[in-house]
């Protein structure tokens, strides 16, 4: 089944910037998808197209098969924004964690379960009773990811979910994502950075300057391809310049997959 199915969609802005121009685009669900692309290239514009968030100057979008617009299937969708601080206006974080399930009509009781589940999972205990404008910005990145989760979606939109974030806590989402996904949620994540990708995404949409999709393919294709990464403006993953750069063919995209490589001598 298609989690959402976008075809010839395109946006400007009204100072006439064109960020998306005919795109088509279909992730099925339970899919790990990347939307990888420079700055500017119009990644949040299309998140939040793909969210509903926006209406489009073209085009058409479906989710889950049916007619319904985005913002009848609320509970089924979660986008959450470049900038963490806009997805949190209540009082304190405990009040953002409660606040989607309330929207649902979730039982309080059940809601509270979730927030303490989801503030241990991302180790938000002690900032509950804090108000969000006083958070770290990588604090105030897990706030705003544990938020969206609240709801138990099944389309997860993320915008740089681990910008501004250290790498303890960065392992701590990227593990709350997999747990997700492996529950079947599906997971499409934006990021310029071509390091996290293999991390949260089996698939990559690559978008050029123009907003337009250059490849939409295995990760492990596109992260290898430099030539086209570079014509877009993304550095290739730090371990496949360097293993290519050292002449290796078929580079290795995670730390985990070049120590293997190294230990048994795959890598010559
Ligand atoms: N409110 C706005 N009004 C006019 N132009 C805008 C607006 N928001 C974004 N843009 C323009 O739309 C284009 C796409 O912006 P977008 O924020 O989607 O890019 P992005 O790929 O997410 O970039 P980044 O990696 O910096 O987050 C850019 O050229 C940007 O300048
Ligand atoms: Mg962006």
């Amino acid at each position: 089944m298609n989690a959402l199915a976008a075809r010839d969609l395109s946006f400007a802005y009204p100072d006439g910037t064109t960020a998306i121009e005919g795109l088509d685009l279909t992730i099925e669900a339970g899919e790990r998808v990347a939307i990888l692309g420079p700055n500017g290239a119009g990644k949040s514009t299309l998140l939040s197209l793909l969210a509903g968030l926006r209406e489009p100057a073209g085009g058409e979008m479906s989710y889950f098969e049916t007619d319904d617009p985005a913002d009848e299937l609320r509970d089924r969708i979660a986008h959450c924004p470049q900038a963490p601080a806009d997805y949190l206006f209540n009082a304190t974080v405990r009040e953002d964690l409660e606040y989607g399930p309330a929207q649902l009509g979730i039982d309080r009781r059940e809601a509270a379960d979730r927030v303490d589940a989801l503030a241990a999972e991302f180790k938000l205990e002690s900032l509950l009773e804090k108000p969000p404008f006083r958070l770290s910005g990588g604090e105030q990145r897990r706030a705003a990811l544990a938020a969206a989760l609240a709801v138990e979606p099944d389309l997860l939109l993320l915008d740089e979910p681990v910008a501004d974030v250290d790498a303890g806590h960065r392992e701590t989402i990227l593990d709350a994502l997999d747990a997700r996904n492996e529950d079947g949620t599906t997971i499409v994540v934006s990021t310029p950075d071509a390091d996290l990708v293999a991390h949260v995404a089996d698939r990559v949409v690559l978008l050029d300057h123009e907003g337009s999709i250059v490849r939409d393919g295995p990760v492990r294709a596109v992260l290898t391809d430099d030539e086209l990464l570079g014509e877009v403006g993304v550095s290739p993953p730090q371990l496949v310049e360097a293993f290519q750069r050292a002449g290796v063919e078929d580079p290795p995209l995670t730390v985990e997959e070049a120590v293997e490589r190294l230990r048994d001598g795959s890598h010559c």
